[in-house]
């Protein structure tokens, strides 16, 4: 029988606003409290302890898999990393074979993987919380991280403008889940043959949230309290499309002109891995305003969070 009080992780939006508050305020509480510590020294709490956690990936990682590792041992649990292609699951055991499989063994499951639909199969069959590490569809985990380190700089998110430039990508999408249950206003700005789909920005508007496209980058980002972008070419988009992708993106580069047009204290950000002096100059990335950094950090934070939250603890 199911433990009622597991709770997945599968996407922004389908968590109620209150829950994603106490995970943000609870990540940093955490990492407050390890302020000064070395990396590798293990929380005051230890909620983990005795847990096992399964991180698979399905596609290259550096953050997440790293973060999600370091996060699990500093709460006290141990982790096995998986490869996709190294399971029976790359060579053709069905996904709910493997959730069910691997809920004999581990407290809880992370994954990476391309589908969205693998994610789904895995969160209805697993008898443990499973955690989305990223789709071709969202990056939950990403935005979590990416709003607690907004407000450590910039206070509540809460009415402020979010402006994307680029590509209406997996990243994109969970930010429009955020915008909605976050209540931030949010502009995508790039080209016609690469909008996000509709539904996620009908989604986000039909919660209040001001969602607009503008093709004009420079208006845009005026206004704008925080600049996204993110890499031209994602993992799960084909290598071929690249100078395509290039051609179409050019213009939505962010770079110190753009940001002119921003508010003078505008954040920035991205997600990294990122293609330097492609979607994003590195006088940008390493300007006074970037918190691409502290993005890459407060990963390791908000998903200690959630992982806490998944298993109640
Ligand atoms: N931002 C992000 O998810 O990084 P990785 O692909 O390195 O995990």
């Amino acid at each position: 029988m199911k433990d009622i009080t597991m709770n997945h992780f599968l996407d922004i939006n389908k968590i109620a606003p209150t829950e994603l508050r106490k995970i943000i305020d609870h990540a940093r509480q955490m990492k407050d409290a390890r302020q000064g510590q070395p990396k590798g020294t293990m929380d005051a709490e230890q909620p983990l302890a005795g847990h096992m956690v399964a991180l698979i990936f399905e596609k290259p990682s550096t953050r997440t898999r790293v973060s999600f590792d370091v996060g699990v041992r500093q709460l006290g649990g141990q982790t096995m990393v998986l490869s996709g292609a190294d399971m029976q699951l790359g060579h053709g055991e069905t996904i709910a074979d493997t959730a069910r499989v691997l809920s004999r063994y581990v407290d809880m499951i992370m994954i990476r993987t391309f589908e969205e639909a693998t994610l789904l199969e895995m969160a209805e069959h697993a008898d443990v919380p499973v955690i989305n590490g990223l789709t071709n569809r969202t990056h939950p985990c990403q935005i979590m991280a990416d709003i607690m380190t907004f407000e450590e700089h910039r206070g509540p998110i809460t009415g402020k403008k979010v402006v994307w430039s680029g590509d209406g990508n997996n990243v994109f999408a969970s930010f429009a889940h955020a915008a909605g249950q976050f209540g931030f206003d949010l502009t995508f700005t790039g080209p016609e043959q690469l909008d996000p789909e509709m539904g996620f920005i009908e989604e986000a508007r039909a919660k209040g949230s001001n969602v607009q496209i503008e093709r004009d980058p420079h208006k845009a980002v005026q206004g704008a309290d925080l600049v996204v972008t993110d890499t031209w070419v994602s993992m799960h988009d084909h290598p071929t499309t690249r100078e395509r992708r290039h051609n179409q993106l050019r213009a939505y580069q962010v770079n110190a002109e753009l940001m002119a047009h921003a508010n003078e204290d505008a954040l920035f950000m991205h997600c990294l891995p990122a293609h330097r002096n492609e979607e994003a100059t590195s006088e940008v990335m390493d300007g006074s305003n970037s918190v691409i950094f502290d993005e890459a950090e407060n990963r390791l934070h908000a998903q200690k969070a959630v992982m806490r939250w998944c298993l109640g603890k």
